[in-house]
């Protein structure tokens, strides 16, 4: 039995659906599962990570957790994480993280988190996967709306992650042996600027779309809004302003760990055309 949490979100609900396909038995984890819209072969159970409490009846029988950490606060990270990991590892041999890159800076979120499960006692693996694809589907309003995307650093080359091939890996460290203690840093197969990749959307629903450079103190202002946490905005923008100068890395992790090589952006933007049009 596999206990997944953030089972609704991006990544959780292709662990659940592989998974189920794969004919794994699923525990799926959502605050509302009434609402949760998942497979109805998986058992879907509520709990809170924000309290830790509420996990610990849904852990019987459960051989492996995939986790993912929905807070960006580093000072709810410091307080419950280690509080959800004694209470996983209490009852659960093996714990698969889902990190990020930014873990190697300790006070981060995911520092904090990957520190709280390497002392829990369970076995671990952290995935740290590069940018989510999906994360251009916050483009998807102003694509429907007209031919322009005004957004900032259209220079970042990012080697942005397809969620299916995330997903792919966290089954196989959840699911085989060999995955103990390691760090997997996650990619799709090449660099693709973020300019590039509207015109790949463009492309793909034939449709003509352009960049519009947004000034850095106004993309602060909205992501602070969107993300409703102005120091993890900032974070963002950090982030793409380094890959102007640097592309993001990529690497051959998502082939080691499932066996066929990472999908590329326009496969992505294939397989989301209709979030676009
Ligand atoms: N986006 C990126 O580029 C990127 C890159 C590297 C790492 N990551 C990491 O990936 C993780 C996000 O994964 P995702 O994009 O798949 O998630 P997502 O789509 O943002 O969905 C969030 C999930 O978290 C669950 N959730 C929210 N608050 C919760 C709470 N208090 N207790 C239990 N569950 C809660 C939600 O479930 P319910 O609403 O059903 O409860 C939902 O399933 C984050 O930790 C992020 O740091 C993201």
């Amino acid at each position: 039995m596999i206990l997944v949490t953030g089972a609704t979100g991006t990544v959780g609900r292709e662990v659940v659906s592989i998974l189920a396909e794969r004919g794994e038995k699923v525990r799926a984890v959502s605050r509302n599962p009434a609402t949760a819209g998942l497979p109805a072969e998986v058992e879907v159970v509520a709990a809170d990570l924000a309290d830790p409490a509420s996990l610990a009846p849904h852990l019987a029988g459960v051989d492996a957790v995939f986790l993912i950490w929905p807070f960006t606060d580093p000072a709810v990270a410091r307080t419950t994480a280690p509080e959800v990991a004694r209470v996983i590892a209490a009852r659960v041999p093996r714990i698969v993280y889902l990190s990020a890159p930014g873990a190697d800076q300790p006070e981060s979120f995911w520092g904090l988190v990957e520190r709280a499960v390497e002392t829990s006692g369970a076995e671990w693996t952290f995935l740290r996967p590069v940018g989510f694809a999906a994360n251009t589907l916050g483009w998807a309003d102003q694509i429907r709306a007209g031919d322009v995307v005004r957004w900032p650093y259209g220079d970042a080359a990012r080697s942005l992650i397809h969620e299916r091939d995330l997903a792919e890996a966290a089954v196989a460290a959840l699911t085989s042996n060999g995955h103990a203690g390691a760090r997997y840093l996650l990619s799709g197969p090449t660099t693709v600027t973020q300019e590039e990749q509207v015109r790949i959307i463009g492309r793909t629903i034939g449709r003509n779309l352009r960049w519009s450079e947004m000034p850095v103190e106004e993309a602060r202002a909205m992501l602070s809004v969107a993300f409703g946490d102005p120091a993890f905005a900032d974070v963002a923008l950090a982030g793409w302003a380094g890959f102007v100068n640097e592309p993001e890395q990529v690497t051959d992790t998502v082939a080691r760990l499932t066996g066929h090589p990472a999908r590329t952006y326009a496969e992505w933007a294939a397989d989301h055309a209709a979030a676009f049009r």
